[in-house]
């Protein structure tokens, strides 16, 4: 379907700060909410690092946002978050480009109900791509983000969940968080799909119910380390990007629905406000969630802000997702 018109964007867009001296590191800009976000903070005036996969969509993406933002310092560095080897050698990249301090980290890249199928660290893809590595690219960047902060006083984590955090449990389960890539419920069958429900559906609900609970974790353990770095989490509501497509090529939805169901979708720029509140504003706290809603019928509307939600920010969610992210990476997460 067509691209819906920006309702909101335009009057947000005129209100935020100068971005001028920041320094933005965002994943997953070549389409989207994330490309909004890079070429929004890019025009404010920051430079910014966009991390991406090779491919032609990352290449044109780059060369795009080059030639919009012509003033603006801007640096790609290749990034596949399907790999922790990858995400390692791209954050000695970033910390190589980004020596005097990251203000803004946004976790934002995502894929939704892909196949079942493991990465080459063996964790489902969904996790991997849409938690795991945003975990590790965090712990990886923390002194960066550490050195803005003390100049500052203030710097971000921005992780981007969705509506999908509320479905259908809200309780995140270990195994989704375990080295089963691949043995985790199947693909589920073409009704289960056409219906947006079934084994690939939980798969991608608990990865972002896990970029939620990942928010709360960090957001206390940085509370607890009286740090500057604040921890914030967005959603878009439903917003027509590359998501909904990759979606339907791998078979995960009927296209026909999904047209129908994306006429009440926003634009990628109305989605992008929640992100780009939680990377700008400069009243956005630690442990803030923005989107355009708490509920699930949070599907569009301007970006607001609410409280982190006590299905993921309790004690136990909290160190369950703390654990196991640091077993599945392998390495401790120091704040
Ligand atoms: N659109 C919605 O309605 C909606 C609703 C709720 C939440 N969200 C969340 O919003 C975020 C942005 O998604 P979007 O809607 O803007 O979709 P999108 O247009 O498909 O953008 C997703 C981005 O993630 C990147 N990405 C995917 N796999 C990657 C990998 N292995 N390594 C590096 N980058 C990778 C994509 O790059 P490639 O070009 O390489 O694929 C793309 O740049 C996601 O976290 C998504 O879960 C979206």
């Amino acid at each position: 379907m067509a691209d819906p018109d920006s309702k909101h964007f335009p009057s947000f867009r005129s209100g935020l700060p100068s971005m001028v001296d920041k320094t933005v590191v965002i994943t997953g800009t070549t389409s989207g909410t994330g490309q909004v976000a890079a070429r929004t903070v890019a025009e404010l005036g920051a430079k910014v690092v966009v991390l991406n996969r090779a491919s032609d969509r990352s290449r044109t993406s780059f060369e795009g946002l080059s030639a919009d933002c012509p003033d603006s310092e801007l640096h790609q560095v290749e990034c596949d978050l399907q790999s922790f080897d990858s995400v390692r050698t791209a954050a000695s990249q970033v910390k190589e480009l980004c020596s005097e301090g990251i203000d803004v980290l946004c976790n934002n890249a995502g894929v939704m109900a892909l196949a079942d199928i493991a990465t080459v660290d063996g964790f489902d893809i969904q996790m991997q791509t849409n938690h795991f590595s945003h975990f590790l690219l965090t712990g990886e960047l923390m002194p960066l983000l550490e050195r803005a902060a003390e100049g500052n006083g203030d710097a971000r984590v921005v992780n981007h969940s969705s509506v999908a955090r509320l479905s259908p449990s809200k309780k995140l389960q270990a195994k989704f968080l375990s080295k089963q890539g691949g043995q985790l419920g199947g693909d589920g069958s073409r009704l289960q799909n056409a219906m947006f429900r079934g084994p690939r559906w939980l798969r991608y609900n608990q990865s972002k119910l896990a970029n939620a609970a990942f928010t709360a974790a960090l957001h206390v353990k940085l509370q607890e380390a009286n740090s500057n770095v604040r921890a914030l989490v967005a959603h878009p509501g439903l917003s027509n990007t590359h998501l909904q497509k990759t979606s339907v090529k791998e078979g995960a939805m009927g296209s026909l629905l999904t047209g129908m169901i994306m006429r009440f979708s926003q634009s990628a720029e109305d989605g992008a406000m929640g992100i780009l509140s939680c990377m700008c504003l400069p009243n956005a706290q630690s442990g803030q969630f923005y989107g355009p809603g708490s509920g699930a019928a949070a599907i569009k509307g301007k970006a607001e802000p609410f409280d982190l939600e006590p299905f993921y920010d309790n004690a136990d969610t909290r160190r369950l997702l703390w654990e196991e992210s640091e077993g599945a990476i392998a390495s401790e997460f120091a704040v």
